[in-house]
């Protein structure tokens, strides 16, 4: 099992760092186009393995996509990440050329790879991988909807006073402040719906907290987060490595699922060996649909950016 990390900055080397501690790669290729930076990422993390216990081979090289040949899994970090008070879709212009570059240089030298896309704006790159890379629909997948899920159930627990292995929510719909929809109506906590325990102005509290969940921390850091995107990730190709069939929701092309199509937009899939294995349909409420509809509208109008 090869999997390639593109951009071994914040998101990439800690992407790195949990797909080795998890232990179920042989290697792992960190690729960056900074001179010597993905090597010395490489290095330390590979000074760690005695430490923390993995026997992942971690290799860095600086844009040597020789290096990157035969991966099973490829995961694209590079580009800019957003400064306090940008949004996700004003990295457009700098990320799209990056992302177009670095998924066909990719494509060319793993022809067989399944792509995880996770620069931002998400969507909107994983819409631009698949109308450029030529690779089939179900091994194209945009990294969102685990990372935002993962926030929810962060601010469920919060919310609830209730330790986080006790809660289940899913995010669906665009990964941006406002395309965002947290599904209130299905989380739990141990399978007895948390309206249940919590007011309706607590639950959409914990829906609004979920949203800005990546501005609240650029606005600490100074940049954007990098942990649970790393670690969110790193979910992702263990799933697909281990063909675990694990339900995520994910950003994936669709052809008439949710009543959309010439989109990729946060939805439920089944993610195994062959990538995305199947789209997960569930019945929304009259109030998710609308919200999943404006929130396409939000994806479409950042789609409409490219120069495809
Ligand atoms: N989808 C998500 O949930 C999610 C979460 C967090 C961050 N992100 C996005 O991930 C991206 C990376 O964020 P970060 O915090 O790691 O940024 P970073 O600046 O720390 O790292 C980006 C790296 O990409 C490298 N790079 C730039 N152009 C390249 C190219 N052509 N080829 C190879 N490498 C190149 C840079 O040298 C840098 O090391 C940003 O676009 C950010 O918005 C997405």
């Amino acid at each position: 099992m090869k999997v390639t990390v593109v951009g071994a900055g914040a998101v990439g080397a800690s992407c790195a760092e949990y797909i080795a501690i998890k232990n179920f790669a042989s290697e792992v290729v960190l690729l960056d186009i900074k001179e010597g930076f993905a090597e010395g990422k490489a290095m330390d993390l590979m000074q760690t393995a005695s430490l923390n216990g993995f026997d992942t081979k971690i290799t860095g090289v600086t844009n040597d996509y020789s290096k990157t040949a035969g991966s099973d899994i490829c995961v694209i970090t590079s580009g800019i990440p957003r400064k306090p008070g940008m949004t996700r879709e004003e990295l457009i212009g700098i990320n799209a050329g990056i992302v177009k570059e670095v998924s066909s240089n990719l494509a060319k030298h793993s022809p067989d790879t399944i792509l995880i896309i996770v620069s931002n704006p998400m969507d909107t790159m994983a819409y631009l991988v698949h109308k450029t890379s030529g690779l089939d629909k179900n091994k194209i997948i945009g990294m969102g909807g685990a990372l935002d899920s993962a926030r929810f159930k962060y601010r469920l627990a919060e919310a609830l006073g209730a330790p986080i292995s006790d809660v289940d929510g899913m995010v669906i719909g665009g990964h941006s402040d406002t395309g965002m929809v947290p599904l209130t109506r299905l989380a739990t906590r141990n399978s007895v719906p948390v309206s249940k325990f919590i007011s309706e102005d607590r639950l959409n509290k914990v829906m609004e907290d979920t949203k800005v969940g990546g501005a609240t921390l650029t606005k600490l850091l100074g940049t954007s987060a990098w942990y649970a995107p790393g670690a969110a990730v790193s979910g992702l190709v263990q799933a697909i490595a281990c063909d675990q069939k694990k339900m995520f929701p994910c950003s994936v092309l669709l052809d008439g699922e949710y009543g959309m199509d010439d989109i990729s937009i946060g939805v439920p899939v089944i993610l195994g060996r062959n990538g995305i294995e199947e789209i997960v349909k569930i019945e929304l409420s009259d109030a998710e649909k609308a919200h999943m509809k404006q929130s396409a509208e939000g994806v479409r109008k950042v789609n409409d950016l490219l120069e495809l």
